[in-house]
Protein backbone atom coordinates (compact mmCIF):
# COMPACT_ATOMS: atom_id res chain seq x y z
CA UNK A 1 0.00 0.00 0.00
CA UNK A 2 0.97 3.37 -1.03
CA UNK A 3 1.55 6.11 1.64
CA UNK A 4 2.66 9.95 1.18
CA UNK A 5 6.09 10.93 2.79
CA UNK A 6 5.80 14.21 1.67
CA UNK A 7 3.42 16.61 -0.38
CA UNK A 8 5.49 15.53 -3.18
CA UNK A 9 6.91 12.59 -2.37
CA UNK A 10 5.03 9.10 -2.37
CA UNK A 11 5.99 5.35 -1.32
CA UNK A 12 5.68 3.38 -4.43
CA UNK A 13 7.75 0.25 -3.03
CA UNK A 14 6.81 -3.54 -1.57
CA UNK A 15 6.65 -5.18 1.88
CA UNK A 16 8.32 -8.52 1.74
CA UNK A 17 7.26 -10.16 4.49
CA UNK A 18 8.34 -13.88 3.56
CA UNK A 19 12.36 -13.30 2.41
CA UNK A 20 14.09 -15.26 4.46
CA UNK A 21 17.34 -15.04 2.10
CA UNK A 22 18.82 -12.90 -0.33
CA UNK A 23 21.29 -12.43 -3.04
CA UNK A 24 20.23 -15.89 -3.54
CA UNK A 25 21.15 -17.92 -0.05
CA UNK A 26 23.88 -16.27 0.48
CA UNK A 27 22.13 -13.43 3.19
CA UNK A 28 19.71 -14.34 5.91
CA UNK A 29 16.57 -12.54 6.30
CA UNK A 30 15.32 -13.09 9.85
CA UNK A 31 12.87 -10.47 9.14
CA UNK A 32 11.79 -10.29 5.54
CA UNK A 33 12.62 -6.75 4.09
CA UNK A 34 10.99 -4.04 1.57
CA UNK A 35 12.00 -3.02 -1.72
CA UNK A 36 11.47 0.90 -1.67
CA UNK A 37 10.62 3.14 -4.62
CA UNK A 38 9.78 6.55 -4.78
CA UNK A 39 7.02 8.94 -7.10
CA UNK A 40 8.15 12.15 -6.86
CA UNK A 41 5.68 14.50 -8.46
CA UNK A 42 5.88 18.14 -9.03
CA UNK A 43 5.40 19.90 -12.52
CA UNK A 44 7.61 16.93 -13.84
CA UNK A 45 6.77 13.24 -12.37
CA UNK A 46 9.77 11.13 -11.46
CA UNK A 47 10.07 7.59 -9.92
CA UNK A 48 13.15 6.85 -8.18
CA UNK A 49 13.35 2.97 -8.25
CA UNK A 50 11.36 -0.29 -8.87
CA UNK A 51 10.94 -3.64 -6.95
CA UNK A 52 12.28 -7.22 -7.38
CA UNK A 53 11.05 -9.03 -10.45
CA UNK A 54 8.52 -11.39 -8.67
CA UNK A 55 6.65 -8.24 -7.61
CA UNK A 56 6.47 -6.50 -10.68
CA UNK A 57 3.12 -6.70 -11.81
CA UNK A 58 2.12 -6.09 -8.29
CA UNK A 59 4.22 -2.92 -8.34
CA UNK A 60 2.88 -1.75 -11.73
CA UNK A 61 -0.87 -2.23 -10.56
CA UNK A 62 -0.15 0.12 -7.33
CA UNK A 63 1.66 2.99 -9.17
CA UNK A 64 -1.11 3.03 -11.82
CA UNK A 65 -3.46 3.63 -8.41
CA UNK A 66 -1.08 6.51 -7.92
CA UNK A 67 -0.01 8.05 -11.12
CA UNK A 68 -1.54 7.67 -14.55
CA UNK A 69 1.46 6.09 -15.97
CA UNK A 70 1.47 8.25 -19.03
CA UNK A 71 2.40 11.28 -16.57
CA UNK A 72 5.75 9.39 -15.52
CA UNK A 73 8.59 11.60 -17.16
CA UNK A 74 11.65 10.48 -15.51
CA UNK A 75 12.73 7.12 -14.12
CA UNK A 76 15.80 6.82 -11.66
CA UNK A 77 17.87 3.62 -11.69
CA UNK A 78 20.12 4.47 -8.60
CA UNK A 79 21.18 0.42 -8.90
CA UNK A 80 20.99 -1.76 -11.44
CA UNK A 81 20.56 -5.17 -8.71
CA UNK A 82 17.51 -6.76 -9.78
CA UNK A 83 15.98 -6.08 -6.34
CA UNK A 84 15.65 -2.56 -7.50
CA UNK A 85 15.86 -2.90 -11.37
CA UNK A 86 13.51 -5.85 -11.46
CA UNK A 87 10.28 -3.79 -11.88
CA UNK A 88 11.87 -2.24 -15.39
CA UNK A 89 11.27 -4.36 -18.06
CA UNK A 90 7.57 -4.45 -17.28
CA UNK A 91 7.64 -0.78 -16.57
CA UNK A 92 9.45 0.19 -19.58
CA UNK A 93 6.75 -2.33 -21.90
CA UNK A 94 4.26 0.35 -20.86
CA UNK A 95 6.72 3.57 -21.11
CA UNK A 96 8.79 2.59 -23.21
CA UNK A 97 10.26 6.05 -24.56
CA UNK A 98 10.65 7.80 -21.16
CA UNK A 99 14.40 8.45 -20.28
CA UNK A 100 16.01 6.25 -17.53
CA UNK A 101 18.89 7.53 -15.73
CA UNK A 102 21.69 6.30 -14.26
CA UNK A 103 25.34 6.22 -14.12
CA UNK A 104 27.58 4.95 -16.97
CA UNK A 105 27.89 1.55 -15.09
CA UNK A 106 24.62 1.87 -14.72
CA UNK A 107 23.82 1.45 -18.79
CA UNK A 108 25.96 -1.58 -18.67
CA UNK A 109 24.64 -3.44 -15.65
CA UNK A 110 20.67 -2.80 -17.26
CA UNK A 111 22.04 -3.61 -20.60
CA UNK A 112 23.70 -6.50 -19.01
CA UNK A 113 20.59 -8.33 -16.69
CA UNK A 114 17.73 -6.79 -19.38
CA UNK A 115 19.43 -6.92 -22.94
CA UNK A 116 17.33 -3.83 -23.40
CA UNK A 117 18.11 -0.54 -25.63
CA UNK A 118 16.12 1.67 -23.03
CA UNK A 119 16.19 5.54 -23.74
CA UNK A 120 19.46 5.56 -21.22
CA UNK A 121 20.66 9.29 -20.20
CA UNK A 122 23.49 8.79 -18.34
CA UNK A 123 24.61 11.26 -15.22
CA UNK A 124 27.58 12.31 -13.30
CA UNK A 125 27.61 13.67 -9.29
CA UNK A 126 26.34 17.52 -9.21
CA UNK A 127 24.27 17.02 -12.75
CA UNK A 128 20.88 18.46 -11.80
CA UNK A 129 17.44 17.33 -13.00
CA UNK A 130 14.68 20.04 -12.63
CA UNK A 131 11.34 18.82 -11.75
CA UNK A 132 10.16 22.16 -11.78
CA UNK A 133 10.02 23.67 -8.12
CA UNK A 134 12.40 21.23 -7.49
CA UNK A 135 15.04 19.37 -8.60
CA UNK A 136 16.93 15.84 -8.27
CA UNK A 137 20.85 16.15 -7.74
CA UNK A 138 22.77 13.07 -8.62
CA UNK A 139 25.62 11.73 -6.55
CA UNK A 140 28.22 9.07 -8.28
CA UNK A 141 28.59 6.56 -5.34
CA UNK A 142 30.69 3.55 -6.95
CA UNK A 143 31.15 0.32 -5.00
CA UNK A 144 28.51 1.59 -2.48
CA UNK A 145 28.27 -1.24 -3.43
CA UNK A 146 28.50 -1.59 -6.94
CA UNK A 147 30.13 0.11 -9.79
CA UNK A 148 27.26 1.38 -10.87
CA UNK A 149 25.68 2.75 -7.86
CA UNK A 150 24.60 6.52 -7.53
CA UNK A 151 22.42 8.47 -4.89
CA UNK A 152 20.00 11.20 -5.27
CA UNK A 153 19.16 14.24 -3.45
CA UNK A 154 15.51 16.26 -4.32
CA UNK A 155 16.01 19.85 -3.20
CA UNK A 156 12.98 21.34 -1.23
CA UNK A 157 12.48 18.52 0.37
CA UNK A 158 15.95 17.72 1.75
CA UNK A 159 15.44 13.91 0.76
CA UNK A 160 18.79 11.95 0.13
CA UNK A 161 17.30 8.80 -2.07
CA UNK A 162 20.39 6.34 -0.75
CA UNK A 163 20.09 3.20 -2.61
CA UNK A 164 21.56 0.39 -0.78
CA UNK A 165 23.64 2.66 1.77
CA UNK A 166 21.67 3.16 5.49
CA UNK A 167 19.31 0.34 4.49
CA UNK A 168 18.45 -2.65 6.26
CA UNK A 169 16.42 -5.98 5.28
CA UNK A 170 13.83 -5.55 7.66
CA UNK A 171 9.85 -5.61 6.67
CA UNK A 172 7.43 -3.34 8.65
CA UNK A 173 4.42 -1.71 8.53
CA UNK A 174 4.97 1.47 10.22
CA UNK A 175 8.05 2.42 7.47
CA UNK A 176 9.80 5.38 9.21
CA UNK A 177 12.84 4.28 11.47
CA UNK A 178 10.73 5.93 14.67
CA UNK A 179 8.23 3.12 14.40
CA UNK A 180 9.90 0.30 14.66
CA UNK A 181 11.62 -1.47 17.73
CA UNK A 182 15.15 0.35 17.80
CA UNK A 183 17.30 -2.97 18.50
CA UNK A 184 15.88 -4.37 15.88
CA UNK A 185 16.96 -2.07 13.70
CA UNK A 186 20.35 -1.13 14.47
CA UNK A 187 20.98 -5.20 14.68
CA UNK A 188 19.76 -5.15 10.85
CA UNK A 189 21.67 -2.30 10.32
CA UNK A 190 25.08 -3.47 11.60
CA UNK A 191 24.40 -7.12 10.02
CA UNK A 192 23.66 -5.01 6.69
CA UNK A 193 26.95 -3.18 6.81
CA UNK A 194 29.16 -6.39 8.43
CA UNK A 195 27.86 -8.63 5.32
CA UNK A 196 27.62 -6.25 2.40
CA UNK A 197 29.66 -3.03 3.18
CA UNK A 198 32.69 -4.14 5.18
CA UNK A 199 34.82 -4.12 1.92
CA UNK A 200 34.32 -1.14 0.84
CA UNK A 201 34.76 1.22 3.72
CA UNK A 202 37.23 3.54 2.28
CA UNK A 203 34.68 4.41 -0.06
CA UNK A 204 31.73 4.89 2.03
CA UNK A 205 34.20 7.45 4.60
CA UNK A 206 34.76 9.14 1.35
CA UNK A 207 31.11 9.25 0.42
CA UNK A 208 29.78 10.52 3.38
CA UNK A 209 32.49 13.50 3.92
CA UNK A 210 31.70 14.50 -0.11
CA UNK A 211 27.91 14.52 0.83
CA UNK A 212 28.94 16.62 3.71
CA UNK A 213 31.04 18.92 1.61
CA UNK A 214 27.75 20.08 -0.79
CA UNK A 215 26.34 21.40 2.26
CA UNK A 216 22.56 20.15 1.53
CA UNK A 217 20.55 20.18 4.42
CA UNK A 218 18.85 16.69 5.01
CA UNK A 219 15.43 16.15 6.69
CA UNK A 220 15.02 12.89 5.62
CA UNK A 221 17.44 9.58 4.41
CA UNK A 222 14.97 7.20 1.75
CA UNK A 223 16.71 3.84 1.40
CA UNK A 224 16.13 1.35 -0.96
CA UNK A 225 15.44 -1.14 1.89
CA UNK A 226 13.65 -0.96 5.21
CA UNK A 227 12.41 2.35 6.72
CA UNK A 228 13.23 5.67 6.33
CA UNK A 229 15.10 7.47 8.61
CA UNK A 230 13.20 10.82 9.35
CA UNK A 231 13.98 11.16 13.23
CA UNK A 232 17.76 12.26 13.28
CA UNK A 233 18.78 11.04 9.74
CA UNK A 234 21.91 11.80 10.47
CA UNK A 235 22.71 8.86 13.36
CA UNK A 236 22.62 6.14 10.89
CA UNK A 237 25.65 8.64 8.63
CA UNK A 238 27.39 9.08 12.06
CA UNK A 239 27.15 5.14 13.00
CA UNK A 240 28.01 4.59 9.32
CA UNK A 241 31.39 6.62 10.01
CA UNK A 242 32.50 4.80 13.04
CA UNK A 243 31.47 1.36 11.44
CA UNK A 244 33.62 2.18 8.73
CA UNK A 245 36.53 2.99 10.81
CA UNK A 246 37.81 -0.68 11.62
CA UNK A 247 35.16 -0.78 13.74
CA UNK A 248 35.43 -3.25 16.98
CA UNK A 249 33.84 -3.92 20.54
CA UNK A 250 35.65 -5.72 23.28
CA UNK A 251 35.06 -8.75 22.37
CA UNK A 252 36.22 -12.51 20.82
CA UNK A 253 34.35 -14.44 18.53
CA UNK A 254 35.27 -18.02 18.29
CA UNK A 255 33.53 -20.06 15.21
CA UNK A 256 34.16 -24.01 15.69
CA UNK A 257 32.78 -27.07 13.67
CA UNK A 258 33.15 -30.56 15.69
CA UNK A 259 32.76 -34.15 14.78
CA UNK A 260 32.46 -36.22 18.53
CA UNK A 261 32.85 -32.64 20.22
CA UNK A 262 36.47 -32.67 21.20
CA UNK A 263 36.87 -29.36 19.32
CA UNK A 264 33.69 -28.28 20.69
CA UNK A 265 35.51 -28.52 24.62
CA UNK A 266 38.23 -27.32 23.65
CA UNK A 267 36.26 -23.94 22.53
CA UNK A 268 34.25 -23.75 25.35
CA UNK A 269 37.72 -24.27 27.40
CA UNK A 270 39.50 -21.31 25.40
CA UNK A 271 36.45 -19.47 25.96
CA UNK A 272 36.58 -19.91 29.77
CA UNK A 273 40.38 -19.22 29.69
CA UNK A 274 39.75 -15.65 28.11
CA UNK A 275 36.70 -14.90 30.86
CA UNK A 276 39.00 -15.63 33.56
CA UNK A 277 41.82 -13.50 31.96
CA UNK A 278 39.31 -10.62 31.21
CA UNK A 279 35.57 -10.65 32.78
CA UNK A 280 35.03 -7.54 31.04
CA UNK A 281 35.89 -9.34 27.42
CA UNK A 282 32.52 -10.85 25.84
CA UNK A 283 33.52 -13.73 24.82
CA UNK A 284 31.11 -15.61 22.28
CA UNK A 285 30.92 -18.97 20.56
CA UNK A 286 29.53 -20.35 17.42
CA UNK A 287 29.13 -23.78 15.68
CA UNK A 288 29.78 -22.79 12.08
CA UNK A 289 27.31 -25.49 11.51
CA UNK A 290 24.38 -24.70 13.36
CA UNK A 291 24.14 -20.79 13.48
CA UNK A 292 23.41 -18.74 10.75
CA UNK A 293 26.48 -17.46 8.73
CA UNK A 294 25.50 -14.21 8.17
CA UNK A 295 24.97 -13.80 12.04
CA UNK A 296 28.10 -14.85 13.05
CA UNK A 297 30.12 -12.62 10.26
CA UNK A 298 28.31 -9.57 12.19
CA UNK A 299 29.96 -11.25 15.41
CA UNK A 300 33.31 -10.96 13.66
CA UNK A 301 32.09 -7.51 12.60
CA UNK A 302 32.23 -6.57 16.13
CA UNK A 303 35.00 -8.44 17.77
CA UNK A 304 39.03 -8.02 18.20
CA UNK A 305 40.04 -11.22 17.85
CA UNK A 306 38.18 -14.35 15.98
CA UNK A 307 39.14 -17.71 16.90
CA UNK A 308 38.68 -20.58 14.11
CA UNK A 309 38.61 -24.18 15.26
CA UNK A 310 38.14 -27.43 13.06
CA UNK A 311 38.78 -30.84 13.77
CA UNK A 312 40.85 -32.96 10.78
CA UNK A 313 39.36 -34.29 8.00
CA UNK A 314 40.34 -36.00 5.14
CA UNK A 315 43.55 -33.83 5.30
CA UNK A 316 41.65 -31.02 5.64
CA UNK A 317 39.02 -29.28 7.64
CA UNK A 318 35.09 -29.01 8.42
CA UNK A 319 32.82 -27.72 5.18
CA UNK A 320 31.24 -25.58 7.50
CA UNK A 321 34.71 -23.67 8.21
CA UNK A 322 35.88 -23.45 4.82
CA UNK A 323 32.50 -21.67 3.86
CA UNK A 324 33.10 -19.40 6.68
CA UNK A 325 36.74 -18.89 5.77
CA UNK A 326 35.98 -18.02 2.45
CA UNK A 327 33.38 -15.38 3.85
CA UNK A 328 36.00 -13.57 6.20
CA UNK A 329 38.57 -14.04 3.34
CA UNK A 330 36.10 -12.12 1.16
CA UNK A 331 35.37 -9.26 3.41
CA UNK A 332 38.74 -7.86 4.05
CA UNK A 333 38.44 -7.87 7.52
CA UNK A 334 40.92 -4.92 9.07
CA UNK A 335 42.91 -4.81 12.30
CA UNK A 336 41.34 -7.83 14.00
CA UNK A 337 43.66 -10.88 15.61
CA UNK A 338 43.09 -14.53 15.18
CA UNK A 339 44.43 -18.13 15.53
CA UNK A 340 42.97 -21.90 15.07
CA UNK A 341 42.84 -24.72 16.75
CA UNK A 342 41.32 -28.13 16.76
CA UNK A 343 41.47 -32.03 17.67
CA UNK A 344 42.56 -34.76 15.53
CA UNK A 345 43.54 -38.48 15.35
CA UNK A 346 46.49 -39.08 13.00
CA UNK A 347 47.35 -36.86 10.10
CA UNK A 348 46.23 -32.88 12.45
CA UNK A 349 47.07 -30.32 9.25
CA UNK A 350 43.64 -28.45 9.97
CA UNK A 351 45.16 -25.90 12.54
CA UNK A 352 48.26 -25.19 10.10
CA UNK A 353 45.92 -24.60 6.97
CA UNK A 354 43.15 -22.60 8.46
CA UNK A 355 45.81 -20.83 10.14
CA UNK A 356 47.21 -20.10 6.16
CA UNK A 357 43.48 -18.89 5.21
CA UNK A 358 43.58 -16.83 8.68
CA UNK A 359 46.71 -14.79 7.41
CA UNK A 360 45.76 -14.83 3.86
CA UNK A 361 42.37 -13.06 5.21
CA UNK A 362 44.04 -10.24 6.67
CA UNK A 363 43.99 -11.55 10.03
CA UNK A 364 46.59 -10.56 12.21
CA UNK A 365 47.65 -14.11 13.44
CA UNK A 366 49.11 -14.73 16.66
CA UNK A 367 50.55 -17.58 16.85
CA UNK A 368 50.77 -21.39 14.91
CA UNK A 369 47.39 -22.53 17.10
CA UNK A 370 46.53 -25.34 19.51
CA UNK A 371 46.22 -28.74 18.73
CA UNK A 372 44.85 -31.65 21.07
CA UNK A 373 44.88 -34.98 20.16
CA UNK A 374 41.72 -37.39 20.34
CA UNK A 375 39.25 -35.92 22.64
CA UNK A 376 41.11 -33.58 24.78
CA UNK A 377 41.94 -34.51 28.38
CA UNK A 378 42.30 -32.40 31.67
CA UNK A 379 45.67 -31.84 30.52
CA UNK A 380 44.68 -30.69 27.35
CA UNK A 381 41.87 -28.68 28.14
CA UNK A 382 43.55 -26.80 30.94
CA UNK A 383 46.19 -25.79 27.92
CA UNK A 384 43.04 -24.42 26.15
CA UNK A 385 42.50 -22.75 29.03
CA UNK A 386 46.06 -21.07 29.40
CA UNK A 387 45.63 -20.75 25.38
CA UNK A 388 41.97 -18.54 26.29
CA UNK A 389 44.14 -16.51 29.05
CA UNK A 390 46.88 -15.43 26.86
CA UNK A 391 44.11 -13.68 24.31
CA UNK A 392 42.13 -12.22 27.16
CA UNK A 393 45.32 -10.97 28.42
CA UNK A 394 46.54 -9.53 25.12
CA UNK A 395 43.07 -8.32 24.12
CA UNK A 396 43.46 -5.21 27.32
CA UNK A 397 47.09 -4.21 26.59
FE1 LIG B 1 22.58 -3.92 -4.18
FE2 LIG B 1 19.53 -3.76 -2.68
O1 LIG B 1 20.77 -4.20 -4.02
Amino acid sequence: MSFKITDAVTWVGKRDWELRHFHGQEYSTHRGSTYNAYLVQDEKTALVETVWGPFAGEFIEQLKSVVDLSRIDYVIANHAESDHSGGLPELMRLIPEVPVYCTQNGVKSLKGHYHQDWNFQVVKTGQRLSLGARELIFIEAPMLHWPDTMFCYLTGEDILFSNDAFGHHLASEGMYNDLVDPCALMEECIKYYANILTPFSAQVKRKIEEFAGLGLPLKMICPSHGTIWRDNPMQIVKQYLTWAGNYQEHQAVIVYDTMWNGTRRMAEAIAEGMSQADPSLAVKLYNAARADKNDIITEVFRSKVLLVGSPTINRGYLSSIGGFLELVRGLGFKNKKAAAFGAYGWSGESVRLMTAQLNEAGFEVVNDGIRAMWNPDGDALEQCRAFGRGFGQGLTV
